[in-house]
């Protein structure tokens, strides 16, 4: 089987290459080659799995047309720009997130192979007046320019799936952390600098307070949350393929006494508390009461707590680890 990772140069794309490769196997039959795609050159790695890594522009529907081709089984869908940037930039937001989603559809149809394809979306597509607890049943209400064209990839993907074009999955992803390396231009992004610079003996700053609650996940189970939704029967999914990945939700001032009981006292008083009114004023916006009844049913999971997240962080990504 012959496995294509979009984005796989990313966090997440890195993370699930490396797992798949590590495994050998997916839905039962052995990966002859895993492909990594990325507008910026993915980082190859050791593997007994074949691996490729390709550049390519999901926004351009020619670039596209060279990676995706007839003997590719399962595409993972992770490219795409994050929140704060989409924001900033509604072109680039909608070129690649929304067109990218619509030309990867489009040369799956072309192809006429009915690939699987797991689409990673975002609960940023829930917002405004929906009702809590958010649900699968609740309606896609974004108030972010990303999250909606997130949004318009899950009504496509169910299209293109309720078409027989391709076998869909969209995750809608909590937040991933703790994320390794540097910041990135998500409005999340201090949701794991806040966690990482410490731990790391750097200083980092916060911008909302310590009963700011989120719908989080670590990156070992998102990873392994993802390698599932691959698995799982198409049928088993029902009319919408969409769901949103099993996570927990916690507040900030948990998550920090959560790293004390892991790393002791020393990495949060190197929290700094800053107020940053336009990261607050989208990320407020967030939704966090999330009941992920559907993903759960199907034998997806989340962490047991976010001790949890700091373990994995200093076992997998911590320099020096
Ligand atoms: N990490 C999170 O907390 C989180 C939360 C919700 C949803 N998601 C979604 O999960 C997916 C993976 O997230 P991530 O954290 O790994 O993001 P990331 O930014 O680390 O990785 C995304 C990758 O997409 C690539 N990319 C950007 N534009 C491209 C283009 N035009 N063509 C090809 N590749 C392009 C980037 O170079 C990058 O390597 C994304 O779709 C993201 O929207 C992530």
């Amino acid at each position: 089987m012959k496995v294509l990772i979009i984005g796989g140069g990313g966090f997440v794309g890195q993370k699930l290459a490396r797992a798949l490769a590590e495994r050998g196997t997916l839905r039962g039959t052995a990966i002859e080659k895993l492909v990594l795609a990325d507008i910026n050159n993915p980082a190859p790695f050791d593997s007994t799995v074949p691996l490729d890594t390709v550049r390519c522009d999901i926004a351009d529907p020619a670039s596209v047309a060279e990676v995706i081709d007839a003997e590719t089984d399962v595409i993972y869908l992770l490219a795409a720009i994050v929140s704060a940037h989409a924001e900033e930039d509604l072109d680039a937001g909608l070129n690649i997130n929304m067109m990218g989603a619509f030309n990867v559809l489009q040369r799956c149809r072309e192809l006429g192979t009915k690939p699987v394809l797991v689409f990673t979306s975002s609960i940023a597509v829930f917002g405004g007046e929906v009702p809590d607890p958010i649900t699968d049943a609740s309606y896609l209400n974004p108030q972010t320019s990303y999250g909606t064209q997130k949004a318009v990839g899950e009504l496509l993907l169910n299209d293109y799936s309720r078409r027989g074009l391709v076998d869909g999955r969209g995750l809608r992803l909590p937040t991933i952390s703790v994320r390794p390396g540097k910041p990135n231009r998500a409005a999340s992004s201090f949701m794991s600098s806040i966690f990482r610079e410490p731990l790391n003996g750097a200083e980092a700053v916060c911008p909302v307070d310590r009963e700011f609650p989120h719908y989080y996940l670590s990156p070992r189970k998102c990873v392994e949350n993802l390698i599932k939704a691959a698995e799982l029967d198409g049928e088993a999914l029902g009319q919408n393929r969409c769901m949103t990945m099993p996570g927990r939700t916690w507040t900030i001032g948990q998550m920090i006494d959560a790293m004390t009981a892991v790393a002791g006292p020393e990495p949060a008083g190197l929290i700094r508390w800053e107020d940053q009114p336009e990261i607050k004023r989208i990320v407020s916006g967030w939704r966090f009461d999330i009941h992920a009844d559907k993903a759960l049913a199907l034998g997806l999971s989340a962490d047991e707590s976010f001790e949890d997240n700091i373990r994995y962080y200093i076992e997998d990504d911590r320099p020096g680890s």
